[in-house]
């Protein structure tokens, strides 16, 4: 035994998380692939890494130092379940088995419970950061137990990115945690390259900016407050030329979405748990519909707005379209970490906010200068009831909510589509509405089904006779 680590699954990702955790003093790694000529293709291109390989489970949990420490790196899903299989039958109790996929975190639960009746350790970790992070640091996010964090920790933290001086891993909670953190991670990362696709489309319709020029413009934006990874790549892709057309490459990408699922489990979980994640959802579904070219084709003849828009004042409009992404950006961060909040109490996991908004601050996808701010606001508040509502992010709220409405105004007008920005500012409006269209809602449902309602003036059930003679009773009913 002379690997204090091992990786299975050596593709891109599995490689490059191995050769990071080589690079690090103390690490030796031991390395397997279900193919061995992968594995000789690792040890053939980085010999520096002095990686310890194995060709079956049982040589790599020979080559494994106590207690076993593996971490899985294969496509979610079914593979998974087998390396788990795999793996529980060569290692022993107090062991520890790392999934790093992107796992759905139920998934996790379950397999976290299936596998501690061995004895054996399973903690899922969700890992951000591309193939990049991966090799120079990501941001890490696992579960698990508290006993194997003791030997996990440390890893983890050599291989992390650092943001602030910090190593951007923290253990977020029990079985699931650190997959369902990851997975409104991922929603989150929906609505912010939504976001940004919006101004952008906003940007090219209305100005006369080429892909370039536009690129320019998220350069700039990339030294404020906006100030982001996502920004800064969307400046890099709007730059890059088609080798073989000369055009934009934007402009020769088809133009439908793909996706591989996280941000469908993110609106999924939040609409089982009721929390409205609207802008990530919006996220979603623009990327559904933009896959659909039959209904594409069919919608292409209706009619959109009859006059010509155009936009008097090019760099106000830019302006605006600023702030209004600022704001939304704002929006879909508060209801990730609401989906967060009611994750937590609904699986009983003690996740800090603070601490989740602070490892988020380096290595991941979503990795933004407005992080600090939010660390700040957890740190202010621990048990912050509305991130939008915390004296920084009202603040930026009330100084681009007119820019806001006008861009989402604009845009109507226009019939460009942004769902996410509008989508955002309607969540804004509607939490900051003294009176909801939603006591109407109750009335009409009690209408039709006698589902009662409350009433702002006294305490109780109450149930009109719509069908006898309209008068009010007080009931005990409350479905
Ligand atoms: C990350 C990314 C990563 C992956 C996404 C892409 O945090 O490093 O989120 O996990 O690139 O899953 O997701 P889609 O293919 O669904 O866009």
């Amino acid at each position: 035994a002379t690997a204090n680590i091992g990786v299975v699954g050596l593709a891109v990702m599995g490689s490059n998380l191995a050769r990071n955790l080589a690079s690090r003093e103390g690490n030796t790694v031991a390395v397997f692939n279900r193919h061995y000529d992968k594995t000789e293709t690792l040890i053939g291109e980085h010999p520096e890494a002095g990686f310890v390989p194995a060709s079956d489970y049982e040589a790599f949990a020979a080559s494994l130092s106590k207690p076993r420490t593996a971490i899985i790196m294969v496509k979610a899903g079914a593979g998974t379940d087998a390396v788990i299989t795999s793996l529980t039958e060569v290692f022993e109790p107090g062991d520890i088995i790392v999934d790093g996929g992107n796992a759905l975190f139920t998934d996790t639960i379950r397999r976290e419970k299936a596998v501690r009746e061995t004895g054996i350790n399973f903690v899922g970790a969700g890992i951000s950061g591309g193939e990049e992070g991966a090799l120079n640091g990501p941001s890490i996010m696992p579960g698990g137990s508290d006993e194997s964090w003791v030997t996990l920790g440390p890893i983890l933290r050599s291989i992390a990115a650092i943001a602030e001086g910090e190593p951007c891993v923290t253990h977020v909670g029990h079985d699931g945690a650190g997959h369902f953190v990851k997975m409104v991670h991922n929603g989150i990362e929906y609505a912010d390259m939504q976001l940004i696709g919006e101004a952008y489309d906003l940007i090219r319709r209305g100005t006369d900016k080429s892909p370039a020029e536009i690129a320019d413009v998220f350069a700039d934006w990339n030294t404020g407050e906006l100030e982001s990874y996502l920004i800064e790549i969307t400046a890099e892709v709007l730059r890059q030329v088609d080798a073989d057309t000369r055009k934009p490459l934007v402009d020769v990408i088809l133009d439908q979405a793909g996706a591989k699922g996280t941000g469908a489990w993110t609106v999924q979980t939040a609409l089982d748990l009721g929390i409205p994640v609207s802008g990530i959802a919006e996220a979603v579904f623009a990327r559904s519909l933009s896959s659909k070219p039959a209904q594409r084709a069919a919608a292409s003849d209706l009619p959109g707005p009859s006059e010509a828009w155009t936009v008097d004042d090019p760099d106000a409009f830019i302006s605006d379209v600023r702030d209004a992404l600022y704001a939304s950006k704002i929006i879909a961060y508060s209801q990730g970490f609401d989906e967060i909040v009611a994750g937590a109490a609904q699986y009983g996991w003690d996740i800090k906010k603070g601490d989740i908004a602070a490892i988020w601050r380096g290595g991941c996808i979503i990795r933004a200068r407005f992080l600090n701010r939010i660390t700040e606001a957890y740190a202010d508040d621990a048990d912050l009831t509305l991130l939008a509502a915390a004296p920084y992010f009202a603040e930026a709220l009330g100084r681009t909510q007119e820019a806001w409405r006008r861009v989402v105004a604009t845009a109507a007008q226009a019939g460009i589509p942004s769902p996410a920005f509008s989508s955002s500012l309607a969540y804004y409006d509607g939490l900051r509405a003294d009176r909801l269209p939603a006591a109407l809602i109750q009335a009409q449902r009690d209408f039709f089904g006698a589902h009662t309602y409350k009433r702002v003036d006294k305490e109780g059930t109450f149930h009109t006779l719509w069908s006898g003679d309209r008068s009010e009773i007080e009931s005990v009913d409350t479905h």
